[in-house]
């Protein structure tokens, strides 16, 4: 397994293997590593012949009042994880490499799909993704990138961007992968005090709640998010930023629900944000 730090030394690295027939698949990730990232990492192995990850936490992404500077980081650790996955190359720049003296240009994805829910939460953080994704796809090259499902609007705003820039990369989203109690895995759950994960629970049970009442029938978006709110604020410290249902793809308020329809919720938890989400129907 190789380690790249420099944007030239991988722009070439992923050349060769493109003119020598190979596919690329690639996972970005901002490390500190668990078992979704895992996840995506062993499906590319299995869609490309070259497998690589990139660990960048990035910081335009992140909003001034933001966990930036305490975001967890582990690299030896990553690095174990990488090798099980089969990953062949490690992209690690640093912040300066990405964005050195003098950067001034972004990617800026217009309308509803980055003004609502995490981007009215979070001002300027899918001007951050949407930048330093296709930066990374520009670097990297790749055939074929996975995303997770967890990060909803994220994925919905990268095959936006990929599609308006004709990026000549295939999108795949990938399912969450929970804890075994159902907490959505994320490097954010170490901020987690343990009473704070445990009320952190709730947000896969409104989940799972709404989309059992949705399975048996109840269509009405109103009662299945009165469904979901009722289990959250069971939680004292529970602080919720929304909960609504959305059609998959516009991310647009449903009036019915439909094999489209997914709900999504953030919520507080101490200083810790957690997001969650699950289509209701299927
Ligand atoms: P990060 O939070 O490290 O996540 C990297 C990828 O792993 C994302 O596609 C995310 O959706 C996926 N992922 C995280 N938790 C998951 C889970 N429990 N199950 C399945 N997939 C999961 O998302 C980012 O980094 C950044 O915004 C990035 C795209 C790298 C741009 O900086």
């Amino acid at each position: 397994m190789d380690i790249i730090s420099s944007i030239t030394e991988m722009q070439s690295f992923s050349l060769a293997a493109r003119q020598s027939g190979k596919k690329v698949a690639f996972v970005p990730t901002m490390g500190f590593l668990h078992e979704g990232h895992a996840s995506l990492l062993r499906e590319g192995r299995r869609r490309g012949d070259i497998l690589v990850l990139s660990i960048f936490v990035n910081p335009t992404q992140f909003g001034p009042n933001e966990d930036l500077d305490r975001y967890p980081r582990d690299f030896a650790r990553d690095e174990t994880i990488a090798r099980e996955a089969g990953v062949d190359v490690i992209f690690y720049p640093t912040a300066d490499t990405i964005y050195p003296p003098g950067y001034s240009t972004y990617v800026d994805v217009e309308g509803a799909l980055t003004t609502v829910l995490e981007g009215a939460c979070r001002p300027g953080h899918f001007r951050g993704v949407a930048t330093v994704v296709a930066k990374l796809f520009l670097i990297v090259q790749p055939h074929v990138a996975l995303f997770g499902r967890k990060d909803f609007q994220q994925l919905a705003v990268v095959r936006r961007m990929t599609r308006d820039l004709n990026l000549p990369v295939e999108i795949v989203g990938m399912p969450i992968v929970r804890e075994a109690d159902g907490l959505a895995m994320s490097s954010r759950n170490v901020y987690l005090a343990p009473d704070e994960r445990r009320q952190a629970l709730a947000i896969a049970a409104a989940l799972h709640l709404a989309g059992q009442a949705a399975r048996e029938g109840e269509c009405s978006p109103r009662k299945l998010l009165l469904l979901a709110e009722g289990r959250l604020h069971q939680e004292p410290e529970l602080c919720i930023e929304y909960v609504t249902i959305r059609h998959q793809e516009t991310l647009r308020e449903v009036d019915e629900i439909d094999a489209d329809a997914a709900m999504l919720i953030a919520v507080r938890v101490g200083k810790t944000r957690l997001i969650d989400n699950a289509m209701l129907l299927v």
